[in-house]
């Protein structure tokens, strides 16, 4: 019986994940972000959103696009920031949820495809993971890229517990169900320098229209002005290094370098934080090994699926898979 509702569980889940994210990429302008028949109606929140988007401090991305609006307190790309004013509004947490939260470019997918591997690893054997052919972002998916921005009110109750979902919203801006509810929120963060190292090289590999890129001294200009996609840095990081030493209950706070210097005990870490705790059945069997060894950038990189494939941001699959290293400045 047990084993009946886990492949119920498992086939709901893939479903939906791989339905779910089959939406056109980009939306250039926030226009687009409106549908006209909003306009007949009497004023709603995205409305008024419109109307605050006149007003809002405005920087240029580090793409070069001249995108990036400050809204509640946090730069972010205009083509998104519709799903993050709904994602904010709108979702309620469950208990049960986990949160894997970051900046851009700190390691997301890898704590992506490590939590996800903890987190359902009496549902999936690590050798027949769905990472070996589902890419993490879409695993776990974004709230604001992916979900938000496919529907202003997505159908997230049918997904089985736990769910798990990416987030780049600083804390003070999560909802407040993720705040005050028992979800659990995972955060990463690295060291600037190669975050800005990554995000130039990033956006170097999938430019799509003719707008001239950020110099890398401009890039490092902006970001020392806090003007980068998420930013200001420090608001993003010490809201969740807060959090977490206020209720270390409710948030753990990994370090990049951390994980790349001792991901064994960083994933004991995360098992632990999350309420299920490797066995020393499963430390015998060399679970945790497995499940670093298939979240490896190495093992990752390699697999048809991330090397295939475009995000709906028009990101390819396999821009998110460099070199990860420390220092790389
Ligand atoms: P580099 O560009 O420095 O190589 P994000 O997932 O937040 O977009 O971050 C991307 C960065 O994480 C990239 O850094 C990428 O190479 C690195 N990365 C992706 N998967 C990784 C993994 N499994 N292990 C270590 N680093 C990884």
């Amino acid at each position: 019986m047990k084993s009946f509702f886990l492949s119920i569980n498992k086939c709901v889940e893939m479903s939906y994940f791989h339905s779910s994210l089959s939406f056109p990429s980009s939306i250039a302008t926030l226009l687009l972000l409106f549908p006209s028949n909003m306009f007949n109606q009497k004023p709603s929140m995205a409305e008024d959103l419109q109307e605050l988007i006149l007003n809002l401090p405005r920087e240029k991305n580090l793409d070069g696009t001249n995108s990036l609006y400050l809204f509640k307190g946090a730069w972010v790309s205009a083509y998104v920031l519709r799903a993050v004013d709904s994602f904010q509004r709108h979702f309620i947490a469950q208990d049960t949820d986990i949160i894997v939260a970051s900046m851009p470019k700190s390691g997301t997918t890898w704590l992506k495809a490590l939590t996800f591997s903890v987190a359902k690893r009496h549902l999936y054997d690590p050798r027949e993971s769905p990472l070996l052919t589902t890419p993490p972002h879409e695993l776990v998916p974004f709230f604001e890229t992916d979900l938000y921005m496919k529907d202003p009110h997505p159908n997230l109750e049918q997904l089985p517990p736990p769910r798990i979902f990416g987030c780049h919203s600083h804390f003070a801006n999560l909802p407040e169900s993720i705040r005050n509810s028992k979800c659990k929120v995972v955060y990463i963060c690295r060291n600037p320098l190669d975050q800005v190292v990554s995000f130039f090289q990033f956006t170097h590999q999938f430019k799509q229209d003719g707008t001239p890129l950020l110099s890398l001294d401009e890039c490092y200009e902006n970001i020392c002005r806090g003007v980068h996609s998420r930013g200001p840095f420090w608001d993003n990081v010490l809201g969740y290094w807060k959090a977490s030493l206020e209720r270390p209950d409710k948030v753990l706070f990994l370090k990049y370098e951390d994980l790349k210097e001792d991901i064994i005990s960083n994933l004991k870490k995360i098992a632990e934080f999350l309420g299920i705790p490797f066995t020393d059945k499963e430390e015998k069997e060399g679970v945790i090994e497995e499940i670093s060894r298939l979240c490896s950038l190495d093992n990752l990189r390699n697999l048809e699926v991330n090397k295939n494939g475009v995000r709906p941001s028009g990101a390819p699959n396999s821009s998110f898979f460099r070199k990860g290293e420390v220092g790389d400045s």
